[in-house]
């Protein structure tokens, strides 16, 4: 039987998480933004409430939670910081759970511990000039020179770039052999050879640290490189499989805090002598944002509580990414027209999600690149 009802224990993290972001994020969310300033302050405070590694295991310090949990999490501080969420989320599903999950026991021992505590913070490198949605064509590459490899390239859009002290790197160690000749190796960000290129001037998301990255002959101990050779294409897919959940989630905490905002104003402002919420023109768009942020939640949840009971959720991840994206960039537009005239200035953030929405539709796989996984496990069979 589906029980809809949240355990005390995922209860207790929304409340933690909703109390967290309004008492910490909020306030200076408007003036980091403007100013791309990065939330450092922020950032350890998620850190100290455990936000940075909860679905890491204790022995490794971290929360040892479920993915339900870390999306619950992740909406409610979505809701009011994005720039905050997606440092959250890269950490979280992309650099701790690929590195648990993939990893050697010695590369969990030495790393992770410091990535789940949120000391460090990591970087996760597939992005180039020229290989986004196709990920294969990798340019950046790593030549194996004996007991070690030599990592020339460069990557771009990478989230985290200037601040992290950790980067899973992928690249292609041998051309003929395609996908197969791409490997992922942990390159510490202070190594010689590693180079932080300009911060981004961004849309939205604006205050989190997106930057290319250039590789000129770094050497990469043997030891550093994920899983046996050429298993770095996999490891790519597998491990932004469960971003997209984390990403989904965000984009859900964006329409569901554009909705708030939306609702607490409608019930609020007069206009011809009643509460706008209560002309129809108004109403009917607050119950289309109910109900299609209920059924992104539904996807989202699914998707995680697939993940947590070990079953196959790349299809799942796929639809509430691709789902909860588009919900999140018609609400916030739809908010911000609830809102008026009031809607467009920053005072009132509607305007700030709704720019933040844009991003969830492109990083870790564009809708289109959604659509290509699903439609690849309709023809499998898989969906029906
Ligand atoms: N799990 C396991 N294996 C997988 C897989 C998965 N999810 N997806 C593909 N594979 C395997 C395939 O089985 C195949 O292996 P075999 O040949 O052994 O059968 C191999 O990988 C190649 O697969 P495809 O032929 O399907 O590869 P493709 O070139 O057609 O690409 C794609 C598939 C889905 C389009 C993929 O390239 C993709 O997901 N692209 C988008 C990349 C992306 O999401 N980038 C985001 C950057 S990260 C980011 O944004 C982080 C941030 O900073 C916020």
């Amino acid at each position: 039987m589906i029980d809809f009802k949240y355990t005390e224990e995922h209860e207790a993290v929304k409340e933690a998480a909703r109390e967290f972001a309004n008492r910490e994020l909020k306030p200076g969310v408007i003036e980091r933004d403007s100013k791309m300033e990065y939330p450092t302050d922020q950032v350890r405070g998620m850190a100290e409430m455990g936000f940075l590694g909860m679905m890491t295991s204790e022995k490794y310090s971290g929360g040892g939670m479920d993915t339900l949990s870390y999306v619950i999490a992740m909406e409610e501080i979505s809701k009011i910081d994005n720039s905050c969420s997606v440092i959250m989320s890269v950490n979280n599903s992309l650099v701790c759970w690929g590195l648990e999950t993939f990893g050697s026991d010695a590369q969990k021992d030495k790393y992770l511990p410091r990535l789940a505590t949120g000391e460090w913070i990591g970087a996760f490198c597939l992005s180039e000039p020229e290989a986004g949605s196709d990920a294969t064509s990798q340019r950046t590459t790593a030549e194996d020179k004996g007991d070690y490899y030599l990592l020339n390239g460069t990557k771009n859009w990478i989230t985290n770039g200037g601040t992290s002290s950790l980067h899973l790197v992928i690249a292609q160690t041998d051309k003929d052999k395609g996908h197969r000749g791409i490997n992922a190796f942990i390159v510490e960000a202070d190594w010689d050879g590693v180079t932080v290129g300009g911060k981004e001037d961004k849309l939205g998301i604006r205050s989190s640290d997106t930057h290319t990255l250039m590789y000129t002959d770094v050497k990469v101990p043997k030891e550093n490189r994920i899983g046996e050779d050429g298993f770095g294409f996999k490891f790519a897919m597998k491990t932004l499989a469960g971003g997209r959940i984390g990403i989904a989630a965000q984009a859900l905490g964006i329409a569901a805090g554009a909705y708030e905002l939306a609702v607490a104003y409608a019930k609020e402002r007069e206009a011809f002598g009643k509460p706008i919420a209560k002309h129809q023109a108004i109403a009917f768009k607050l119950a289309d944002m109910a109900t299609e942020i209920e059924a992104a939640r539904l996807l989202v949840h699914k998707a995680a509580i697939l993940k947590d009971q070990g079953k196959d959720y790349l299809s799942a991840a796929s639809m509430a990414k691709l789902y909860a994206s588009e919900v999140a960039m018609k609400h916030t537009v739809e908010a911000v027209q609830v809102h008026g005239g009031y809607g467009f200035v920053k005072e009132y953030h509607v305007e700030r999600l709704m720019r933040d929405a844009k991003i969830t539709q492109i990083y870790e796989g564009t809708s289109e690149i959604q659509k290509m996984v699903i439609s690849r496990n309709i023809l499998k069979g898989e969906l029906y």
